[in-house]
């Protein structure tokens, strides 16, 4: 079993670094083999947008270090993925990483993953984790969704300076209790998942849109409810059949690569002679 760590914290042995380094410790101590990445070390550069990747199944020419990250997330079993938080969310690399994970998406690579059971679990950082840090937890959840791991165990601990964690007990065992969680999730073994009330079932995240019918909807695994009032108080409600609705179910994201992100190369095409006269017409290049 083979367990991979990924930091998106710029600080060498910040408190994402611990966090993450403490959880591969104990994920070692039960029998993992573990790597560590700094995602900050790597050359990420941003997505170009052409998509030979999906339509053309080939691998990413940008010529950076993404395509050896995406291996060892492809041969890891299970993923610690850990982050600060830089005004309400995760620094820019994790958002960088996660544009490029598009690779993962082709139908090939999902077909190939189907079958293996992969878990993820985050371990976050806020100066102020309950009010400065909405945006956190769910853009990580996001990260191990697209690499295609089911995210098991989760924290967000409060720590400011660097290395400020090693000095908070509960924020260590926090960090081996995920480490642990991973190996016990790919053990097939039951694990805890540290839900909120009033949460999505399925990521175990509270952000949802209000869409206009007055429904609701949770933005990251898609799946739709609604708010109900039960003794004066709110609460979200998923009807059951929503746990198999997840846009990151394999079989939902390959119906979703191949009937709507696959369709959109023809239909380019078709409209590439109009686009080139339309683009003309309003003053962008010749026709
Ligand atoms: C640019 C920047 C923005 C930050 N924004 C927030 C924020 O919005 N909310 C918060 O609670 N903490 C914020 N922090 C505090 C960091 O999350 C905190 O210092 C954390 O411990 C850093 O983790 P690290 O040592 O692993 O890098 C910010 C820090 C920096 C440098």
């Amino acid at each position: 079993m083979r367990i991979l760590g990924l930091i998106a914290s710029y600080r060498k042995l910040g408190n994402t670094e611990v966090l993450v380094r403490e959880a591969l410790r104990a994920a070692e101590g039960e029998g993992a083999d573990v790597e560590l990445i700094r995602l900050t070390d790597l050359d990420i550069k941003p997505c170009k947008g052409c998509m030979a990747c999906l339509f053309k199944g080939e691998r990413c020419n940008i010529g950076d270090d993404m395509p050896k990250l995406l291996d060892a997330i492809v041969e890891a079993d299970g993923l610690i993925v850990g982050a600060p938080t830089y005004i309400l969310s995760p620094p820019g690399i994790i958002k960088m990483a996660l544009d490029r994970l598009i690779e993962l998406m082709s139908p090939g690579r999902l077909k190939a993953l189907a079958g293996r059971r992969r878990a993820s679990g985050i371990l976050a950082v806020a100066t102020e984790p309950e009010d400065w840090a909405p945006f956190t937890l769910p853009i990580l959840k996001l990260f191990c969704y697209a690499c295609l791991t089911q995210p098991v165990d989760w924290g967000i601990v409060a720590a400011s300076g660097p290395g400020e964690v090693a000095v908070d007990e509960e924020a260590i065992s926090l960090a081996r209790r995920v480490g642990r969680s991973v190996v016990r999730a790919l053990h097939g073994g039951p694990v805890e998942v540290p839900r909120k009330p009033n949460s999505c079932p399925i990521c175990g995240e509270s952000l949802v849109e209000l869409l206009p019918d007055g429904s609701i909807r949770c933005p990251i695994c898609g799946i739709r409810g609604q708010v109900r009032i039960v003794d004066g108080r709110l609460e979200l409600y998923f009807k059951p059949e929503e746990l198999r609705r997840s846009r990151w179910e394999l079989e939902n994201a390959i119906r979703h690569v191949m009937e709507v992100i696959m369709p959109t190369r023809d239909k380019w095409l078709r409209l590439r002679r109009d686009i080139k006269e339309a683009l003309a017409r309003l003053g962008y290049g010749r026709g």
